[in-house]
């Protein structure tokens, strides 16, 4: 199932007709990143541009890998593709299927003397950071973000131990750029913050269009220690193949489109951003000093391509692969504490900040129960401020269906739970200036959405769905005879 490399997969993608060449010449400031805005609205396929200005002929940017796919019903079609999974999966199943897929053994990479990633090797006076297709993606950005979805290298000075990361990299100029942590916890800052108390600057490789997996563990969060190049090897069944940077004693792989090595200053610092954050605003909190890094090495492929995604609101490719991964690992957790649920979904219109949850209801209450399991672990209660449980009958893959439920079956009265004054997350737009400086002001929120089950049985409303009040002999009549009828759908 491995792609070598982001050309194989786009290859495939255009088998499913979910990339779109653009060959008509378009200008890195705004213009691509309102085509690629648009091309989300649309659920169009991922734009994929051949032409731009100011950069060398042959230099392409790749938009939206893991975009929604183009067909309704289909969202999760292009990280169906990227796992080898058939891109008509339904999202049940993948979210079932996801941790077959991802608790393999790990792999450990292996080290090949080259690599295509090395075809053109820049140092010194050649260096020029401007030169690659980079957008300004938004009016108000601070400045040409190169990195957007890449895998950050850097190495523990004391263990040794790697770690992929992806944050967001804005160019300052043609030689310098800014890698942006945002939290304390980030283990490439860890790094960062051990080489600053021995007074060095910290080596870096940035790895930009790798195939399509690596990016995903970059941006997602295995534990301190657990190396990401093994993990990816096991789900891919494969060793990557690494090769040595030219000028920083980091490896990176070997079939990366562009790779940037550097040094980040421990001393030196610039501004950084605003830029737009996850959950889809920008923000004038999210600018501010940041360390400056100095470029030692630009080293590409022929005709290398750029790939980025364009951050806003829903439908935003930021959160595919993460509504299928965090789904998977609630429905996991909540089934592990041995309660009867069926489902699990994060989806994708709430910027994976609700879950829903269908479940059989053993006891009264329930609901109140699985949401303090579920708000306790960690990261549970920044993940699911909203929590929605369901019965068992409501699809919460259907995000349509299951916001009727919630507003038909949850009394406004009863049934919304609301839990406040919790440490807050820095990112939450509602919350104030202060409040995310402070992290305070976090709240969360249970919608019950099941039916009391102290009500008579004949009491509880029955779905008045073609499922629902049909006899079965009647549907499959209606549906054997549908196109006699005339339908074409
Ligand atoms: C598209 C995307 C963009 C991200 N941008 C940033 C960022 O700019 N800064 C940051 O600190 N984390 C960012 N993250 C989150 C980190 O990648 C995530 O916390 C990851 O677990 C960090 O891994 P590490 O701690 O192993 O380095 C981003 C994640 C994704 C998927």
């Amino acid at each position: 199932m491995a792609f070598k490399d982001l050309r194989e997969y786009i290859a495939r993608l255009e088998e499913e007709g979910e990339i779109q060449r653009i060959e008509k010449e378009v200008d890195w400031n705004l213009e691509i990143g309102a085509i690629i805005r648009r091309a989300l609205d649309l659920s169009a396929p991922a734009p994929f541009f051949q032409k731009i200005v100011g950069s060398p002929p042959g230099y392409r940017l790749l938009a939206s890998p893991n975009g929604t796919g183009v067909t309704p019903g289909r969202p999760y079609a292009r990280v169906a593709v990227a796992l080898g999974l058939p891109p008509n999966m339904p999202s049940s199943e993948m979210i079932k299927s996801y941790h077959g897929v991802m608790e393999k053994d790990p792999i450990k990479p292996v080290m090949v003397s080259e690599g295509p990633c090395q075809e053109e090797v820049y140092t010194g006076d050649d260096i020029d950071l401007l030169k690659f297709p980079t957008p300004v993606f938004h009016e108000g950005d601070g400045g040409r973000y190169i990195g957007t979805w890449l895998t950050c290298i850097s190495k523990d000075p004391e263990t040794g131990k790697v770690n992929w990361g992806m944050y967001r990299v804005m160019i300052h100029d043609k030689k310098h750029l800014l890698i942006y942590w945002h939290t304390p916890q980030q283990h490439m800052y860890g790094h960062y913050l051990k080489y600053k108390a021995m007074r060095k600057p910290m080596p870096f490789a940035l790895a930009i269009g790798t195939e399509p997996i690596t990016p995903w563990f970059s941006g997602g969060r295995i534990p301190l220690g657990v190396e990401e190049p093994d993990v990816i090897g096991g789900v891919l069944g494969e060793p990557i193949e690494l090769v040595k940077c030219k000028t920083v004693d980091l490896e990176v792989p070997a079939t990366t489109e562009i790779v940037i090595e550097g040094e980040v200053s421990i001393d030196e610092t610039a501004i950084e951003g605003p830029f737009a954050e996850v959950l889809g605003y920008i923000s004038p909190a999210s600018r501010g000093e940041n360390q400056l890094s100095r470029v030692t090495a630009i080293t590409h492929r022929h005709d290398p391509i750029l790939v980025c995604t364009n951050p806003g609101p829903p439908p935003s490719d930021s959160y595919t692969k993460t509504s299928i991964e965090v789904s998977a690992n609630v429905l996991r957790y909540l089934k592990s504490q041995g309660l009867p649920v069926k489902m699990a979904y994060a989806p994708l219109e709430t910027s994976i900040r609700m879950i829903l949850v269908s479940s059989e209801v053993p006891f009264r209450n329930y609901a109140k129960h699985l949401a303090i399991i579920l708000w306790g672990i960690w990261g549970g209660k920044d993940r699911a401020p909203y929590l929605a449980v369901f019965d068992e009958d409501i699809d919460v893959t259907n995000f349509g269906q299951a916001i009727w439920a919630m507003t038909t079956r949850c009394n406004p009265a009863k049934d919304i739970h609301i839990v406040k004054d919790l440490p807050g997350m820095a990112l939450y737009p509602f919350l104030s200036r202060e409040e995310r400086q402070k992290q305070t002001g976090g709240a969360c929120t249970l919608f019950d959405c099941t039916w009391p089950l102290d009500w008579p049985k004949e009491d509880i409303p029955v779905m008045a769905s073609f499922e629902g009040v049909y006899p079965k002999e009647i549907r499959e009549m209606v549906l054997k005879n549908w196109s006699d009828y005339g339908f074409k759908v």
